[in-house]
């Protein structure tokens, strides 16, 4: 057993190449990324953050024009309580995000959709709800909950006819986490179908406090995997973050991991929704570069690229039009220091806010840089090209990288 094809991730009767392409918001995991994971025989994510921004980009249509048209009165007041997402359009704009991927999908892998919990929306049960409830109608393969305990989450779907047949799983960072999800879920009668634990090295923001360098994935893994050999509970096991070679994969796979989720090595795909400008950024970015700050408004810490455009960025918020952070009293910690410092600086038209971000304009933007650790080690994975930018690489050349390396080795694209 010594590479990660010499072993299998068993859903019931199905068995799947063991490697999970993660979600990556706002359309960064595109469906053609996911689409191609899923070809390959994985598992592919694609996810629903901000699914409205992107059912306009990838289709043409207009949802944040509609939304921003009936709030446009409300531009200028900090109160953002009244901008109210209409759950009609958010479940239209998520059965086209989710139905025309899975109407797309070749070959025998799974698509699944990320669905993060802290996407509050101003409304976080009821848009949690239609979120979930239009992806399984579209047909999506899998459900994986992420960002957030998701306390509640099975019972909102409880009542839908693929509950039981879809797959479902959930992101954790700890035993728990884990453990208090098992408990608040065990009413429905239904375990998770996989639990994927991610540890401090992943990209996004993280299940960890600004402690996380304290923390390390494998051994997360073995409280979580003893626990649940001690319940006498089977579900599936999936380590994520940091995984950055298949030697590193079969590590885990080798002590008992049903499949591992990577993201990282997939950023610099042509398939990646990254624009091409950013994805060099990716690559030339260098360690020390790597930083886990606080400017979420999420309150998770998050890892990015110290060159984002969006740190110390003051843009005006622009809920009106996204909005998809705002907390059931239509709050954003945002919305607090942007209006802070227009106060400490009148007059002035472009103010620097320095400890949070505007999260949904700067990852609509692709300005927020997010990534995993290694991405420091990017340049290793690809070829220069004479023009000193470096050769981006399919998707599938990655994946059968995973698939097939061995040694710890890495094989550069072809020229
Ligand atoms: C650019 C980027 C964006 C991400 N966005 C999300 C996200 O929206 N939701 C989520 O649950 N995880 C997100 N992640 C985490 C990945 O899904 C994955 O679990 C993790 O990054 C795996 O570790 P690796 O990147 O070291 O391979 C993101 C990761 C990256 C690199």
């Amino acid at each position: 057993m010594n590479c990660v094809d010499d072993f299998r991730l068993r859903f019931g009767q199905k068995e799947l190449v063991p490697i999970v392409i993660g979600g990556m918001g706002v359309d960064i995991s595109t469906a053609e990324l996911a689409l191609e994971a899923a070809r390959l025989g994985g598992v592919g994510h694609i996810s629903d953050a901000m699914v409205n921004t992107v059912a306009d980009r990838r289709f043409n249509a207009k949802f944040v024009k509609d939304k921003l048209r009936q709030y446009k009165f409300n531009v200028s007041n900090s109160d953002k309580s009244v901008v109210r997402f209409d759950l009609g359009q958010l479940a239209e704009a998520t059965r086209m995000h989710v139905g025309r991927t899975m109407e797309a999908k070749r070959g025998d892998g799974l698509i699944f959709v990320n669905c993060m919990e802290k996407l509050t929306m101003n409304a976080p049960r009821e848009t949690l709800q239609v979120r979930m409830a239009s992806a399984l109608d579209a047909g999506v393969d899998g459900i994986t909950l992420a960002a957030g305990l998701h306390l509640g989450s099975f019972a909102l779907i409880e009542d839908h006819p693929r509950f039981r047949d879809a797959k479902l799983g959930i992101i954790v960072s700890s035993l728990r986490a884990l453990q208090l999800f098992l408990r608040k879920t065990a009413r429905c009668n239904r375990l998770p179908d996989y639990v994927v634990i991610e540890g401090p090295l992943a990209g996004g923001h993280l299940g960890f406090g600004m402690d996380w360098a304290q923390h390390d994935l494998a051994t997360i893994f073995a409280e979580i995997q003893h626990h649940l050999q001690q319940e006498k509970l089977e579900i599936p096991l999936i380590p994520a973050g940091g995984i950055f070679t298949g030697s590193d994969a079969v590590s885990f796979l080798a002590n008992g991991a049903a499949a591992v989720q990577v993201a990282t090595r997939f950023t610099v795909s042509r398939e990646c929704g990254l624009p091409a400008d950013v994805k060099q950024h990716y690559f030339a970015a260098t360690e020390d570069q790597i930083e886990v700050n606080q400017i979420s408004p999420t309150g998770y810490p998050m890892r990015m690229l110290s060159t984002s455009p969006a740190i110390g960025d003051g843009i005006r918020p622009n809920c009106e039009a996204y909005g998809y952070l705002l907390d059931s009293n239509g709050n954003c910690a945002y919305i607090n220091s942007y209006n802070r410092e227009v106060a400490a600086h009148p007059g002035v038209k472009r103010i620097s806010v320095k400890d949070k971000t505007c999260l949904c304009t700067q990852m609509r933007n692709f300005d927020c840089w997010t990534c995993g650790h290694y991405t420091y080690r990017l340049k290793d994975t690809s070829r220069r090209l004479a023009d000193g930018s470096y050769q981006l690489l399919s998707a599938e050349h990655i994946f059968h990288d995973y698939q097939y390396s061995t040694d710890g080795k890495i094989s550069p694209p072809p020229e």
